[in-house]
């Protein structure tokens, strides 16, 4: 994921373009006819502000340094702080729940769902929705752990088992309540005193291990990415749901889709690097207007509910 600093500054916020129900309608019809099959859809930190997992760029979003690839492969202690913080904020984040926007979002069949979040919800919603739409978590997932010298995966909880039996009384030491503290978009939480924290290396191999999702400064992997354009390039069109747009990564799904001259739809309440590409413009919450896209679907064309 290549940093941008600052990529929205002086940017303020655009007005809608058409009323939602009228963005709606042109969702139901499709990008060329083919109904709601037609559009992949990209979702960024918008998407699970509902679900209790704050924001980077959102209006009541705390400004913090997220972790980069070059400060956690720096130093041992920095290796620790990370896993101290991240271990103290996974019990919060594994409970979070997908809301409305998610679980509209896996009742529509969609060509596919290219997500920069790395929280699993919309993994959790298309479970609970029995959804069949492929979902790519482009930036990896939190609940996954990945040895860094040869690829050896494990399970976050297995490791937090680990984390916990290693550091019995780190918890008490720094006085702190997993359960009660307050989680930053990429999991972890403030943290000052870590150096104590004993980290895992891989049981296969010692290597560094590393939660499985891409930090700044660091880049999507190859097959991943084949994938997500895979679904871009067979889409009519883009729906990108609160996203500020401001790492590349996902910004350029949406330049691909303007240079193939595919609709552009934008549903976000901030401003984006995306919006002079954007055809529709909604500035409404996503939960909202997913909900009111999933209601409008089933409802079908006439208005009347299916007996
Ligand atoms: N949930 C997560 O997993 C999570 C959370 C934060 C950041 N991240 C990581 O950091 C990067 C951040 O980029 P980004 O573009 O996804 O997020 P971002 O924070 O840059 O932008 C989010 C945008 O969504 C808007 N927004 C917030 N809640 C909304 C709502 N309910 N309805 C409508 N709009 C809403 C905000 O105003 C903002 O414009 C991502 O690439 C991701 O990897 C992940
Ligand atoms: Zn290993």
């Amino acid at each position: 994921m290549a940093v941008i600093f600052d990529p929205l500054r002086g940017r303020t916020r655009p007005s809608a373009s058409n009323p939602d129900e009228d963005i709606i309608d042109e969702l139901i019809a499709g990008a060329a006819g083919g109904g709601t099959e037609d559009w992949v859809v990209l979702t960024g930190a918008g998407m699970s502000t509902d679900s209790g997992v704050p924001d980077y760029r959102g209006p009541d979003a705390v400004p913090r340094q997220p972790m980069t690839i070059q400060t956690f492969m720096s130093h041992p202690d920095q290796r620790a702080r990370y896993w101290a913080r991240s271990w103290v904020g996974w019990p919060r984040m594994r409970g979070s729940r997908p809301n409305a926007g998610h679980l509209g979002l896996a009742q529509l069949p969609v060509a596919g769902v290219i997500t920069q979040n790395v929280d699993g919800l919309h993994q959790k919603a298309a479970a609970e929705e029995g959804s069949s739409s492929p979902v790519i978590d482009l930036h990896g997932s939190l609940d996954r752990v990945i040895c860094l010298a040869r690829g050896h995966m494990f399970d976050r909880d297995w490791v937090q088992r680990r984390l916990s039996e290693l550091n019995p009384d780190f918890a008490e030491l720094v006085g702190i309540d997993p359960i009660d503290v307050e989680t930053a978009p990429d999991g972890d939480v403030d943290l000052e005193e870590t150096q104590d924290f004993k980290v895992l290396d891989c049981p296969e191999c010692d290597g560094i291990l590393k939660p499985d999702v891409v930090y700044f400064g660091d880049s999507v992997p190859a097959s991943r990415l084949q994938a997500a354009n895979r679904i871009c390039d067979e889409a009519e069109g883009i729906v990108v749901l609160g996203s500020s747009l401001a790492v590349l990564s996902g910004l350029r799904f949406v330049r691909a889709a303007a240079k193939a001259s595919k609709p552009v739809v934008i549903v976000t309440d901030g401003p984006t690097r995306g919006d002079e590409l954007a055809d529709y413009r909604s500035i409404s919450r996503v939960t909202e207007f997913v909900d009111a896209w999933a209601f409008r679907r089933i409802q079908g064309d006439d208005g009347k509910l299916p007996l």
